[in-house]
C-alpha cells in the first residue's frame, strides 16, 4: 500500500512540508510505502483545455506533471498539501488538480483512492480550500478521509503545535486504515464525470 503527499508550496521545508512529514510518518507507522513530492522546482503549467487527454489519456504538455500522474495512479491514498494563498489553495495546487483531468480513462484515474488536505494558513482562508479539494475528491471518486488546517506563517513553525502534529500523525493513520476497508464506488456510475447535475446533458 502507497501513501503519496503532494506538497503544493514553493517553500522546501515550509508548514506545508512539515504537516506532510507527520501524515506520512504516521501512514509509514501503520505499515504503508510513503512518498513525498515537492511542487518546489518543478514546473507544473495549467491545464489548456484543449481535451486531447479525454481521447489519447495524455496531456501533450511535456513537464513534471507527467511524473506525478505516473505516481498519482500507483498510490493508494493521496495526500494534497497546500499553503493558502488569498484564500485558496495555491496556483500550483489548482495546476495539479486541472491537469489530472488526463486521469479520466476508464483504465486510469483515480477512482477509489482515499484522499485527504493539509492546509495552513497565516490568519484566514483555510476553508474555501477545503471545500474545493473535497468537491474535487467527489468527482474524481475518490475516497475522502479527514483533513488538518493549521495556523503558521513562519517556515516550518507549524511543528510547535503539538495538538496539529497529533492529528496530522492520526490523518496518516486513517488514510492507511481506510485504504485497507477497501471501499469501491459502485462501477455502472461512470468514472470520467466531473460535474454531476442535472444541468448538464
Ligand atoms: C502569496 C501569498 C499569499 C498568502 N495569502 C494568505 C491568505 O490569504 N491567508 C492567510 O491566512 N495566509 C496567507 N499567506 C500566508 C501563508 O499561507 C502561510 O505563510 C503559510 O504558512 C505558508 O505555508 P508554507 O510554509 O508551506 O509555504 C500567504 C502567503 C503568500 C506567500
Amino acid at each position: 500500500m502507497k501513501i503519496l503527499g503532494i506538497a503544493c508550496s514553493p517553500r522546501k521545508q515550509g508548514n506545508t512540508v512539515a504537516l506532510l512529514e507527520e501524515v506520512l510518518r504516521g501512514s509509514k507507522q501503520e505499515g504503508a510505502e510513503t512518498e513525498l513530492y515537492s511542487v518546489s522546482d518543478k514546473t507544473i503549467e495549467p491545464c489548456q483545455g484543449c481535451r486531447t487527454c479525454w481521447e489519447t489519456g495524455e496531456c501533450f504538455i511535456q513537464d513534471d506533471m507527467n511524473g506525478l500522474g505516473n505516481r498519482m495512479i500507483e498510490a493508494d491514498g493521496i495526500v494534497f498539501g497546500t499553503p493558502i494563498y488569498f484564500y485558496n489553495m495555491t496556483a500550483q495546487a489548482k495546476a495539479i488538480v486541472d491537469r489530472t483531468i488526463a486521469l479520466s480513462r476508464p483504465e486510469r484515474n483515480l477512482a477509489n483512492k482515499v484522499g485527504s488536505v493539509v492546509a495552513v494558513a497565516g490568519s484566514l482562508g483555510l476553508v474555501d480550500a477545503l471545500k474545493d479539494l473535497y468537491f474535487y475528491f467527489i468527482t474524481r471518486q475518490m475516497l475522502p478521509a479527514n483533513y488538518v488546517a493549521a495556523y503558521g506563517g513562519a517556515e516550518g513553525e507549524v511543528k510547535d503545535l503539538e495538538k496539529c502534529m497529533r492529528a496530522c500523525n492520526d490523518l496518516g493513520r486513517q488514510m492507511v486504515q481506510i485504504v485497507a476497508m477497501n471501499f469501491q464506488y459502485p462501477k455502472e456510475i461512470g468514472r470520467s464525470s466531473f460535474a454531476f447535475g442535472t444541468h448538464t446533458r
